[in-house]
């Protein structure tokens, strides 16, 4: 493959929101997921899991978990200026429900050398300050990344359509619950799957000089 042909099948993934009803195979999901967990991870320990759920009783009832915190949140809002755009994201954020299956991400624990000792020596200024750089650059949460990352394209080529979703993990309690995750995971994020019935256009990307600084 080229750089061309890699590009091309970048350019090609969207994000999808709307799908047929047709159920998705779970071998083909089992595939995609094979495929993208060659994807980096931190200290090669792959601390991520796929709770791939097609039940409609749970995939409703995280629905419904997600939309009493969007509800809520919504019902802070004090600014007028806000209203439109908040009412907007109180009526759509729950798309997922229509979706054949969720995906469900969690990450697991991970601890190097470094962070057992960082945890070890919290009552020190220094391990403080370190451990708040740490929690921001978590690798825990960035091997994640790279696999949704790596997933999307997966399914995209196996002919299906999904968005990576994180506005779910505001219900995050409630959605380990429903799902059974244990006290050792997080869930993270939320992956709706399914046939693409729609084919929306890119959003722009930035002029590629805006992300480079050479240093030379
Ligand atoms: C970390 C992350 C979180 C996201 N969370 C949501 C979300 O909660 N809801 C949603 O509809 N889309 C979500 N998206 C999808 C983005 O809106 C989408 O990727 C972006 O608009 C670019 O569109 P494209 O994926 O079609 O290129 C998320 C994407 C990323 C990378």
């Amino acid at each position: 493959m080229d750089i061309v042909s890699l590009g091309n099948l970048f350019k090609a993934r969207r994000s999808i929101r709307k799908w047929k009803d047709t159920p998705v195979p779970e071998s083909l999901l089992a595939k995609a997921i094979e495929v993208a967990e060659w994807s980096p991870n931190s200290g090669g320990k792959q601390t991520y899991h796929c709770y791939v759920i097609s039940n409609r009783d749970k995939i409703e009832a995280i629905y419904r978990a997600v939309q009493d915190v969007t509800d809520y949140l919504a019902g802070l809002c004090k600014s007028a200026e806000d209203r439109t755009s908040v009412e907007r994201w109180q009526k759509n954020s729950g798309f997922f429900v229509k979706a054949p299956v969720l995906i469900a991400v969690s990450v697991g624990v991970y601890q190097n050398v470094s962070d057992k000792l960082q945890a070890e020596n919290m009552d020190d200024a220094r391990v403080c300050e370190i451990n708040r750089c740490r929690q921001l650059a978590s690798s825990r949460v960035q091997t994640v990344g790279a696999f949704v990352s790596h997933l999307l394209l997966a399914l995209q080529v196996l002919g299906l359509g999904a968005v990576w979703m994180v506005g779910p993990t505001q219900a995050k309690s409630a959605v380990e619950k429903i799902i059974g995750i244990n006290e050792q995971e997080d869930f993270v994020a939320l992956i709706p799957v399914g046939y693409p019935d729609e084919s929306p256009a890119a959003p722009p990307r930035k002029p590629v000089e805006e992300l480079i600084t050479f240093l030379r």
